[in-house]
């Protein structure tokens, strides 16, 4: 596909069918994710891939709750997701890269020297490169932060402390081509308005 339409069509899908997604295409989904930049190359971001339905399931239980189920109608065909994939954000992996001796003058091995959080960084950018495959091998994608349920979602994920997941990325096949979630109610904004040249 060519790379301004892959662009373009990106974008979050919250309803799914039934139909099975292969695991061949999950995990090329996370190939795509693990290729991305990574602060000293640190590469900390790894990901948890649930395929099992029952799993699945038990983990909306665990991080929805009624009151969202019901005033959300559209998002109910969610629950159909074929796949979860959680990108793990490991700030302890990038303190320690950044105590090693070719980065011990950049003073980073203190998470207050970090300019930015690297480690949702780099956990930010491995999910852009797996929802940009999601759309190149023609699935459907939506990513959500994760609001409830976290602490008994890391008992259930074996999430080891200090192990944070980014959010959740819910896959399938897309039951619908309607536009969902926030852009029913917001314009995009046009390029003039987001882009300054030289300065703000
Ligand atoms: C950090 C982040 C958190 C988001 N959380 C949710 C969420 O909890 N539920 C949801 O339905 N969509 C969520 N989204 C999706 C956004 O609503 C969506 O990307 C935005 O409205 C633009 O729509 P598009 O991605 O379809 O172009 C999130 C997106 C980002 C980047």
């Amino acid at each position: 596909m060519e790379f301004d339409t892959l662009l373009r069509r990106r974008r979050m899908h919250r309803s799914f069918t039934d139909e099975p997604v292969k695991i061949e295409q999950v995990l090329a989904l996370c190939e795509a994710a693990i290729r991305a930049p990574s602060a000293g190359f640190t590469q900390g971001t790894e990901l948890i891939v649930v395929t099992d339905l029952g799993r699945i399931r038990n983990i909306f239980e665990l991080i929805t709750t009624e009151d969202w189920l019901r005033n959300s109608p559209t998002h109910g065909g969610l629950l159909q997701a074929q796949a979860l994939i959680f990108p793990i954000v490991n700030k302890p992996a990038y303190l320690a890269r950044y105590a090693e001796p070719d980065k011990a003058d950049t003073g980073m091995a203190f998470e207050d020297a970090w300019p930015q959080p690297y480690w949702t960084v780099d956990a930010s950018f491995a999910t852009m490169q797996l929802l940009l495959k999601v759309v190149d091998i023609g699935l459907g994608a939506t990513f959500m932060g994760i609001y409830h349920g976290v602490e008994r979602l890391r008992d259930l994920l074996a999430l080891p402390h200090g192990l944070e997941p980014l959010g959740i990325v819910c896959v399938g096949h897309s039951a619908s081509k309607k536009t969902t979630g926030s852009p029913r109610r917001r314009q995009r904004r046009e390029a003039v308005t987001l882009i300054h040249h030289e300065h703000w």
